[in-house]
């Protein structure tokens, strides 16, 4: 194998656009993963939605996700242009709709939190749910619209970024690697999503377990992300411009399980017809599980860790922070400074 100035291990959407941003600041970049965009990448449904996922307690998170949703439009229109494939970035907002009163009364909670947090969300009555999304059941009690929301295909965007990197002149290796020694590199990325601690022992990184279906229907048939609490469970419903529509997501703390339930299916579709009844007219078309690499504080580990880099422990937010990730892992390459601090792998 040639020697690169960067080995990047793990091809899911941090290492790809890692390794992208690498080859495009002029750096001789190698890649290696047997299949990339295949795992957590594969599962995830691309909300970019700091302000609708925002929780209590997780508002550094929050300024993270924030700043890389403000990269993500300049992000996406540079990579269909080198990569050639549309990524399918959508502005529509989000629209969160509760189910019965006591979800009402959980999201007037959250709404009077991001006020507080000077974020902007908008208060509808059911009716008004309806106008912005007309699928929605006429059960739908109230909602929230975040319209600085956006979402993305983040298989379109894995395809992309494999794309415009071999164009940048970057390598893709389709194996596995099992052993940090010997890379042939001046600096070697780990990006391995929930994997990461087989290289790293002690990196305390976890599969969490996401189930999420794919339906497939007429072009258009739900216009906009909705994002669903139904008798105090979660459950959301993203459109894509070809007419499918993806229902996430299970949480599950299960080690490396990745088989997919009857009770995993059952809860998404209970739930996902409650908030928008014409699902069970559409094609049943795909259904899956990846692993979101969860971290102790739900924060992700970029940065310098002893010999090598880190780019791992996204958990739920890995497509919304990639951007963010791939400039702090550059500019560590490159000895600037570092926008995402509070990620430093040192806090272990
Ligand atoms: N960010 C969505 C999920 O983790 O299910």
């Amino acid at each position: 194998m040639n020697a690169s100035d960067v080995f990047v291990i793990g091809g899911g959407i941090a290492g790809l656009s890692i390794a992208w941003r690498a080859a495009t600041r002029g750096l001789t970049v190698t890649l290696a993963d047997p299949d990339p965009g295949s795992q957590a990448t594969r599962a995830s449904a691309g909300m970019l939605a700091p302000v609708s996922e925002v929780t209590y307690t997780e508002e550094p998170l929050l300024r993270l996700g924030l700043a890389s949703l403000e990269l993500w439009p300049a992000f996406a229109g540079e990579l269909e242009a080198a990569g050639g494939i549309p990524v399918d970035l959508r502005c529509d907002g989000t629209v969160e709709v509760a189910y019965d009163a006591d979800d009402l009364a959980q999201l007037d909670e959250l709404a009077a939190f991001e006020e507080k947090l000077g974020l902007r969300v908008e208060r509808l009555t059911g009716r008004q749910c309806r106008q912005a999304e007309p699928m929605l059941s006429p059960n739908v009690r109230g909602g929230l619209l975040a319209r600085d929301d956006l979402w993305v295909n983040p298989r379109r965007v894995a395809q992309a970024l494999q794309q415009a990197f071999q164009n940048a002149g970057g390598r893709i290796v389709r194996e596995r690697v099992t052993t940090l020694e010997g890379l042939p590199a001046d600096h070697v990325v780990v990006a391995a999503g929930a994997w990461s601690p087989s290289l790293l022992p002690g990196l305390p990184i976890r599969p969490v377990k996401g189930q999420i279906l794919r339906l497939r229907g007429p072009r258009g048939f739900l216009s906009t992300c909705v994002r669903g609490t139904v008798r105090g469970s979660e459950v959301y419903l993203v459109p894509r411009d070809d007419g499918e529509i993806v229902v996430g997501a299970t949480m599950e703390e299960l080690g490396f399980d990745t088989r997919v339930t009857a009770g995993g299916v059952y809860e998404l579709l209970r739930d996902a017809r409650e908030i928008v009844p014409g699902i069970t007219e559409l094609e049943l078309a795909e259904t899956f599980a990846g692993l979101r690499p969860g971290t102790p504080d739900n924060l992700p580990y970029v940065g310098r860790h002893g010999d090598v880099w880190v780019a791992a422990g996204h958990h739920r937010a890995g497509v919304l922070l990639a951007p963010l990730t791939a400039e702090a892992v550059v500019a560590g390459l490159f000895g600037e400074a570092d926008p995402m601090p509070e990620c430093t792998p040192a806090r272990i």
